[in-house]
């Protein structure tokens, strides 16, 4: 299996357009070791020669597909190498992408849930919009445990996960969350049998989710905020990273916490990384201290394959 991350930030990306945090400021004095991000998305395949799955389409698609020759087209006037989209949930950084790919010559094939595909139709009526422009093959996604595949993606299989996390701030069930609102995904490569669980937002571990991801060759989870009290303590929101669904990574409960309860040889990378967020900076304790446990900090082109 391959997967190529095509975004590592959070929703607005590294730096934020209109953030004057230390890290964001830092990095345009040239005075702080951070790489710039654009905002969630992997793509993967089992064949490298045919065409892949992505995984969120995030505003800042075209950037990552100019920047990601697997994606480029290769046959004929118009071609992509991306066979289907699969939503993890309706927020703006996963969504809006799927505008800046209304030129498809064919209905852009999406899995998403029930839920988010409400969120798409009528809170933020994406799915609608685009009926008039390239139009959507949409898949539902089963929530019960199923496996699906992505049309054009052989060998590789996802079976989503129910999360708890948040649904967007623009929905009707953001404060009453319901089933399918935030899902993760289990990639299963069926020739070799390597799996990959993806998550960029986890609001809540529990045991359902700690039994996916023992299971696991590799976990690709959200890596949002350090501590709960992040935006609280810069002075740039009035919630915590629990309170929008995003379980931060130090902390009783905290994200390391639970990944020191997986076993040890599972490749552990944090991705979906907020601009305020420590880890971001390669030369931070707080990227020492993940290092020493094994846990790996997502970039824009990180290739993963198993
Ligand atoms: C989130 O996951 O909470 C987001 O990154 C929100 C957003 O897209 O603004
Ligand atoms: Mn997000
Ligand atoms: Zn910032």
């Amino acid at each position: 299996m391959h997967i190529i991350v095509l975004g590592s930030s959070a929703g607005g990306g590294f730096p934020q357009w209109n953030c004057n945090c230390p890290q964001c400021a830092g990095h345009r004095a040239g005075s702080r070791a951070i790489r710039p991000r654009t905002q969630s998305s992997i793509i993967a395949c089992a064949d490298p020669a045919g065409a892949w799955a992505l995984m969120n389409a995030s505003p800042d698609i075209l950037e990552q597909i100019r920047h990601t020759p697997a994606l480029h087209p290769r046959q004929g006037l118009r071609d992509s190498g991306i066979a289907g989209v699969i939503l993890v949930d309706g927020q703006i950084d996963h969504s809006t992408g799927l505008y800046m790919l209304r030129e498809s010559t064919r209905p852009l094939a999406l899995h998403c849930t029930d839920p988010v595909f409400e969120d798409l139709t009528q809170g933020n009526p994406v799915l609608q919009v685009l009926s008039h422009y390239c139009g959507i093959d949409r898949k539902p996604v089963p929530l019960d445990g199923s496996t699906f595949e992505v049309a054009g993606v052989p060998g590789l299989t996802f079976q989503a996960v129910p999360l708890s996390s948040k649904a967007a701030p623009y929905s009707p069930h953001r404060e009453h969350p319901v089933c399918g609102d935030n899902i993760g995904l289990v990639l299963t490569d069926q020739h070799s049998g390597k799996t990959v669980f993806y998550a960029p937002g986890l609001g809540a571990w529990d045991e359902r989710v700690h039994a996916v991801l023992c299971q696991v060759h590799c976990v690709m989870v959200d890596g949002t905020f350090w501590t709960d009290r992040e935006m609280l303590d810069l002075g740039l929101g009035t919630k915590t990273a629990r309170d929008i669904g995003h379980l931060p990574q130090s902390g009783p409960g905290g994200m390391m916490e639970w990944l020191a309860t997986i076993p040890a040889t599972t490749r552990k990378v944090l991705i979906h990384i907020n601009n305020t967020n420590p880890i971001l900076d390669e030369n931070s304790p707080q990227r020492a201290q993940l290092l020493a446990q094994g846990i790996e900090v997502a970039w824009d082109g990180m290739h993963i394959q198993l």
